[in-house]
């Protein structure tokens, strides 16, 4: 088997709202809608050699059970928490089960936000973090995954 042209997994998983985005306050998120962000994930994704599997749920045990899947076969996961980032231990406690590159991202720069968006849940687990960029985090990060796990087997 040639290594080398192994095609790398990434999950991306969207918390509560993102599916709304386009519609939903617009001058904090964007106008980009999900379809658009999602179809810009893959589109990078593929011309770094990997394939990006999307996901999206205002259901925080969709996500524990979306991220227990990451456990088979999965690289990297980038994870936009939304508001589960600043309330969920479940989400955080299914995150340390991952061996793999955790990004977390948002759209917006949290620390620029009300006191309660500050804390994260996540932060301590993830690998790194992107906020404050737009949907463009979601492609750093795509980028920032196919520079970890390069040359990695
Ligand atoms: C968000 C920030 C969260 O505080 C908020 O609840 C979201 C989106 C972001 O991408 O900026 O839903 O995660």
């Amino acid at each position: 088997m040639n290594t080398e042209s192994k095609i790398r997994k990434i999950l991306v998983i969207h918390g509560p709202n993102l599916n709304m985005l386009g519609r939903r306050e617009p001058s904090l998120y964007g106008s980009a809608t999900l379809e658009e962000i999602d179809s810009e994930i893959k589109e990078t994704s593929h011309k770094l050699a990997m394939a990006a599997h999307t996901f999206q749920s205002n259901y925080e045990g969709e996500i524990v059970e979306k991220i227990q899947e990451a456990l088979e076969g999965y690289d990297a996961v980038i994870i936009n928490p939304a508001a589960y980032t600043h309330t969920s231990v479940a989400i955080r406690d299914a995150l340390l089960m991952l061996d793999i590159p955790i990004i977390e991202v948002h759209l917006s720069n949290i620390y620029k936000r009300e006191p309660f968006r500050h804390r994260s849940f996540v932060a301590d687990v993830a690998t790194a973090r992107v906020a404050g960029f737009g949907k463009e985090g979601y492609l750093m990060a795509v980028e920032a995954v196919a520079n970890m796990l390069r040359g990695k087997d």
